[in-house]
């Protein structure tokens, strides 16, 4: 018979196949990426693609629509019942009748981009765990007496080519039932090419999975379409938790005092998450049911309060994980109510301070496979910091305390309307000026807009204490020890006495019920322990790597994506860096748990990854105390910021 070129993009692939081979198998053929659910039957839509028409000078060719079959009663069906642009065609069942080329939108790909909106990151490439196959099985009869599941794996074997599978005990329940209620047609789901987890009657192409990042004070979650890639919803809670202790320590120590105490929080957390399951759910109208698979990443007490085991051990050195690696499990062990049989994969944990959320943030920000030596900090109660390239990464976790999310801070509040969250200060008359969250503009002390009258005034969070202490600094208010300079009382009455010390006031309030609001020795103090902590952490992690510069740094978490990095450097928070190279992760732990469910490569990849990170324990290193030492001085006791200049 008469053959036919074709070529594909945009992979370039081509080759030659007889006149009426399906597209779709001339692309199998050539290893060109496309996908399906339905394995050809035209069904699915997934194997959509478009002919190309003109003189295609590169590929040395014409092709004209008349070069592939016209549309057949197959695609007329599908476009009728579920729409497909007029453009397109299905590559199962268009065929081959002349030289053509055919492109195949990114949306058919198996392995397509999932764009991430951060240019600096790569994008996910979509290669979920759990994988959609529909199946026509043999029906039994007297001479062929097998069972209905081997005659199910003997079709995904020829119609998908998978081998060597295995069926959960709940798949064998409701197989007969499935396979004689329709037909002998069937919808399968595999988990990473290896278990068939579920079984539905017919045709099927709907998957979801979610993410989830466990933190101590929120619980957030991704709910994505596992074929998109798509997120469909996301949504967070309050970790119950809290009722038991706010920070970390104070839950470990509520396990120590009250027996069975684990046990509550580990309810406690299981709780939380099923009920924002069900809350994501409703929002993209799914059920929980519907949900295949799902990701968690949390610090190692999170991390182990969800798996049910004790983190006593955590709570004091030497700080030993029960254990490192990954996990994969059944929902059902988590007590957490997806799909029957669904997989669950927890991250692995670095160090016993250092967890699967920071595995996530390495996920996510892949300082693992790039030549630049990247810094990775993500600052809470604790800050976890990780350094390093393709060669060599380090991670250690340092005790910042709370100060820098405005515990310990006499006017400090968390992130929430009404606090004061940028701040400037004029260097000659040391008056302030401020915005607001919750409002638009910027407020000064003489003249207040109505927003911040209606909003009201209520105190400063961590981004706000940053940026008045730099403020002060730089108006000469705080001297590079740290100490309030009382010689500026001369220049403006907003320096005062107070006891020993001096303070600067930063807001008088506008409604009497407002407090007023003061920039105290000890919350300059608290600033300077807490930055002090965090940058001694990172130096001992240069020193240990051999540089005495990074070439980025991105910052995860909450307080990252708030801060103005300027500052945070003006302090001395962090090591002098091109301030161009400096950005803010996002909830990069969070996006890491949304990798790893979208490809289940990255799960061996942070497995090997984690394996390899150096982990550097910040408590029993001496050079830590004298890098904390010098770090206390505002910006440094020795290091320059030529960046900022
Ligand atoms: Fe499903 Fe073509 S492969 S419609």
């Amino acid at each position: 018979s008469s053959q036919a070129l074709v070529v594909f993009t945009p992979s370039g692939k081509r080759g030659r196949f007889p006149v009426g081979t399906p597209l779709l198998k001339c692309a199998r053929n050539l290893g060109v990426d496309i996908d399906t659910v339905c394995g050809g039957r035209g069904l699915c839509g997934r194997c959509q693609v478009t002919v190309g028409e003109g003189e295609f000078a590169k590929h040395g060719i014409v092709s004209r629509k008349e070069n592939v079959s016209e549309w057949s009663s197959v695609e007329a069906r599908y476009q009728a019942k579920k729409g497909m642009k007029p453009e397109r065609r299905l590559s199962c069942q268009a065929m081959l009748q002349g030289d053509t080329v055919i492109d195949v939108p990114a949306e058919s790909q198996v392995h397509k981009q999932v764009v991430r909106k951060r240019a600096e990151v790569r994008n996910i490439e979509l290669d979920p765990a759990i994988r959609l196959h529909y199946v026509e099985v043999e029906q039994p009869d007297m001479h062929n007496p097998t069972g209905d599941l081997e005659r199910l794996l003997k079709a995904l074997e020829t119609q998908w080519g998978l081998t060597d599978l295995t069926a959960e005990l709940r798949v064998l329940q409701g197989l007969q039932q499935a396979l004689r209620a329709s037909d002998w047609k069937v919808t399968v789901a595999v988990h990473r090419g290896q278990v068939l987890t579920t079984i539905w009657p017919g045709f099927r192409d709907k998957a979801y999975g979610l993410a989830v990042d466990v933190g101590s004070t929120t619980i957030a979650a991704h709910l994505c379409d596992l074929a998109t890639g798509e997120v469909l919803a996301s949504n967070g809670i309050m970790n119950p938790q809290i009722r038991f202790g706010e920070d970390l320590m104070s839950r470990v120590s509520y396990i120590m005092m009250n027996p069975g105490g684990d046990n509550e929080m580990t309810e406690a957390v299981r709780d939380g998450i099923n009920r924002l399951v069900q809350e994501i759910c409703g929002e993209a109208g799914l059920m929980p049911q519907d949900i295949l698979n799902a990701t968690f990443v949390g610090n190692p007490i999170m991390h182990h309060l969800l798996l049910g085991i004790d983190p006593t051990e955590l709570g004091g050195a030497p700080f030993a994980l029960t254990f490192n690696s990954g996990i994969t499990l059944w929902a059902e062990q988590l007590g957490i109510d997806l799909a029957p049989d669904a997989r669950v994969y927890v991250l692995p944990c670095i160090a016993g301070h250092v967890g699967a959320d920071t595995a996530g943030v390495i996920l996510s920000e892949q300082p693992h496979l790039r030549d630049e030596t990247t810094l990775v900090v993500d600052v809470g109660t604790n800050a976890e910091i990780v350094l390093g390239n393709r060669h060599r990464l380090l991670a250690c976790s340092s005790p910042t305390g709370p100060a820098f999310e405005g515990a310990q801070i006499s006017g400090g509040q968390r992130a929430a309307p009404g606090a004061i969250e940028r701040v400037r200060i004029d260097p000659e008359t040391l008056e302030p000026r401020f915005k607001v969250i919750g409002c638009e503009s910027w407020s000064d002390e003489t003249s207040f807009t109505e927003e911040v009258r209606r909003i009201g005034v209520t105190g400063i969070c961590g981004s706000g204490i940053i940026e008045v202490l730099a403020e002060m600094f730089l108006a000469g208010i705080i001297l590079p020890d740290g100490t309030v300079n009382g010689r500026k009382a001369a220049q403006s009455t907003r320096v005062f006495m107070e006891g020993r010390t001096f303070s600067y006031l930063l807001h008088e309030p506008v409604n009497p019920e407002e407090p007023r609001i003061v920039i105290t020795q000890n919350d300059i103090r608290a600033i300077q322990l807490a930055k002090a902590a965090l940058f001694a952490g990172i130096r001992l992690l240069m020193e240990r790597l051999g540089v005495d510069h990074v070439d980025r740094i991105q910052l995860a978490g909450a307080f990252g994506s708030h801060i103005d990095v300027k500052y945070a450097m003006i302090l001395g928070m962090l090591p002098d860096c091109d301030l161009d190279k400096v950005s803010s992760a996002g909830n990069a732990a969070g996006t890491g748990a949304r990798i790893a469910l979208l490809n289940q490569k990255t799960r061996d990849e942070i497995e090997r990854v984690v394996r390899r990170v150096e982990k550097v324990e910040t408590a029993v290193e001496p050079a830590f105390q004298k890098h904390f030492v010098e770090a206390m001085a505002i910006p440094h006791k020795n290091l320059l910021y030529p960046s900022l200049s």
